[in-house]
């Protein structure tokens, strides 16, 4: 069955770039929606809150920056007192580290303090955090204060992505002492961040499959069209949970919505060509090893109202290895809505490299590297309505066995500026929608180059592109704000050139000579530099189908050096080094 598709998907590859839609919707995941309402506010930089007592007197936001490693916080409490916030390994004082700042009549006063035993804290000798401003009015202090997410000294704890627990204490004035009542502790993952559970009133509706007899095949994409609740009015879906049946099958959900001409439910096989592959705004996600997510308080996905009845297209990606036999399954999305609508509809942007065979990462390599390009200069042509700039706050990168790395480089005026996204400890097992830690802004005309680098090194055979675990994705999922009428923004190396290049144009034998060549370090590099080198075609769907086709040049990316421990540990600027290069020249030299 695996053959069969990748037959059927090689010999329909010569027609895709021309204008097939169906093959692009493989992958080409996702998108779209536009209105808008204006309230809620939000700190780009800092998206996450949470109250850390129960009187609602002590509030904490905070942003972070995983590639840069800082964090961001805000801390405000109802006093015109001393306030104090910090770490502890347990939630006492032992071992804390703390930071403690107010405002007097003639000055305002900060630093960084640690707990060596249950007594008054001291002073550090080394002053890692760096305060950003500190205000007082109407009986509230606001401290803004930025440290390193690695701990800078032995006297600071470091901040992980598990669970730590927080704490805070403040006094009703600048004298700052003992402090019985007003102090706590709350554990909060603070660079894994889930918002609490929904309230026990929360609404919410299932898709899901039925009692489906899971095949036996490899590889099976399983697609159904779903009817979806029908509402009068507009809601904004504000959290998707995985409901999953068999764990050690299913492998990734992805949930379209259909555009309003399709009106039938179906079930079946995707990609043959039968079913509704219109089907393309992508609605929520689920990868793998993943949870729940939640959006951020502006932003929610629209559903309802204008856009009548809904029909749904649900693809679950069963990864059966074994060929194991009668498996019913039930699994789906749970999704959480609210007619109490948030200021921006959100949407879900495909980007990365076209899932389409023609071009193969060789065995034996230990660090091959793809590139996908979406240059967003060329998304207002696909758009009806009025262009403008987006906000990301989450993605979900996604590869498949193979993927070891995955890095999303944001570029603006020829210069990368930032990497969007990063993960550099990519793990098949664990596919998360996670959140980018701040909200940042793409700039129609900015390009966004996702990075994969895979390991074959115990891969005696090439491996394609393609949709089964043993072929090879690079995809990242950007979540984002306004939502645009646009699925995805890829692009696939022209393959005429490739082929010229590689001194092979002729297409017919192109498959048996990639299998047959020799593949060793040096000619694992030199095809790896073409097929970064030659043109790619970037290809924008909009959420009509209608699609632009243009040429790009996959840029060079650059990977940051961990944040420096520095006293303030607020190194602004972003000190860019070409570790990339290096990095190649360790894996193939
Ligand atoms: C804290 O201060 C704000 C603004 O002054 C006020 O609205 C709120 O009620 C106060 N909260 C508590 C718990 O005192
Ligand atoms: C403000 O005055 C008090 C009392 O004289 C002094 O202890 C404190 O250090 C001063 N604070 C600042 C920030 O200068
Ligand atoms: C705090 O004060 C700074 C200047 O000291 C000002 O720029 C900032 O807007 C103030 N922040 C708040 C939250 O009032
Ligand atoms: C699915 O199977 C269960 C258990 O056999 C049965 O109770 C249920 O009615 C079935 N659902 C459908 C839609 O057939
Ligand atoms: C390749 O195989 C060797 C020997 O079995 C093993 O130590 C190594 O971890 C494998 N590498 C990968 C990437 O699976
Ligand atoms: C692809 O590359 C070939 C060979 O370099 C070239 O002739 C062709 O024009 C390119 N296609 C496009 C659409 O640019």
């Amino acid at each position: 069955m695996c053959a069969a598709l990748l037959k059927h998907l090689r010999k329909r590859k010569t027609v895709f770039l021309k204008g097939n839609m169906s093959l692009l919707s493989l992958v080409l995941s996702l998108v779209l929606i536009s209105v808008q309402l204006s309230w809620a506010q939000e700190d780009p930089l800092l998206p996450f809150s949470e109250h850390l007592d129960p009187e609602q007197k002590v509030r904490l936001k905070w942003g972070f920056d995983e590639i840069q490693g800082t964090i961001l916080f805000e801390l405000t409490v109802n006093t015109s007192g001393w306030i104090g916030f910090g770490f502890s390994p347990n939630g006492g004082m032992t071992g804390a580290d703390i930071v403690i700042g107010g405002v007097e009549p003639n000055g305002s006063y900060f630093a960084d303090w640690h707990a060596a035993g249950n007594s008054m804290p001291v002073v550090d000798q080394q002053q890692n955090y760096k305060l950003l401003s500190l205000n007082q009015s109407d009986g509230k202090t606001v401290m803004k204060f930025q440290r390193s997410i690695e701990s800078c000294d032995e006297d600071d704890l470091p901040i992980t992505s598990l669970p730590i627990k927080l704490i805070y204490a403040y006094g009703l004035n600048d004298d700052i002492t003992y402090h019985d009542t007003r102090r706590g502790t709350k554990e909060v993952n603070l660079l894994r961040y889930k918002p609490r559970i929904s309230p026990p009133d929360s609404q919410y509706f299932d898709l899901t499959t039925d009692n489906l007899t899971i095949p036996t095949e490899k590889t099976y994409y399983h697609c159904k069209i779903i009817k979806g609740p029908t509402f009068s009015q507009k809601q904004h879906i504000y959290r998707f949970e995985p409901l999953i049946r068999n764990v050690d099958l299913v492998h990734h959900l992805l949930l379209f919505r259909c555009p309003p001409g399709v009106t039938d439910v179906y079930e079946g096989q995707c990609y043959t060509g039968v079913q509704k592959e219109e089907c393309m705004e992508g609605v929520a996600l689920w990868g793998v090893g993943g949870g729940a997510f939640e959006f951020p308080a502006v932003a929610g996905l629209p559903i309802g109202g204008n856009n009548g009845e809904s029909f749904y297209r649900l693809e679950v990606h069963y990864n059966n290895q074994n060929n194991t036999e009668g498996r019913v399954d039930n699994s789906g999305l749970r999704l959480y809505y609210t007619s109490e609508l948030r200021q921006y509809d959100a949407g879900i942007l495909g980007t990365g490299l076209v899932v389409a065979p023609g071009y193969a990462i060789p065995p034996r390599a230990k660090g091959f590297m793809t590139y996908g390009l979406c240059d967003t200069a060329y998304i207002p042509q696909v758009l009806s309505e009025t262009p403008q700039d987006f906000q990301v706050f989450a993605a979900m990168l996604h590869t498949h066995l193979a993927g070891r790395k995955v890095r999303v480089g944001h570029f603006r005026g020829g210069k990368q500026i930032d990497l969007l996204a990063v993960d550099e400890n990519y793990n098949f097992e664990y596919q998360d929608v996670t959140n980018l830690g701040k909200t940042k802004t793409v700039k129609l005309g900015d390009k966004l180059l996702v990075q994969c680098i895979y390991n074959t090194e115990n891969r005696t055979k090439l491996t394609w592109g393609g949709l089964s675990t043993t072929d090879e994705m690079c995809l990242a999922f950007l979540l984002y704000y306004p939502a645009m009428s646009v699925s995805g923004c890829m692009s696939f190396p022209n393959l005429t050139a490739l082929r010229t290049e590689m001194e092979n144009p002729d297409e017919t034998n192109w498959l048996t000579m990639m299998s047959t060549k020799a593949w060793d370090d040096a000619s694992i590099s030199q095809y790896q530099q073409t097929l970064k080198r030659i043109d790619q075609f970037v290809i924008v769907a909009g959420s009509n189908n209608n699609i632009s086709r243009k040429i790009g040049k996959i840029p060079d990316l650059k990977v940051v050096p961990p944040a420096l421990c520095r006293s303030g540990c607020a190194s602004q600027s972003l000190a860019w080094i070409s570790l990339l290069l290096s990095l190649a020249l360790q894996w193939f030299s």
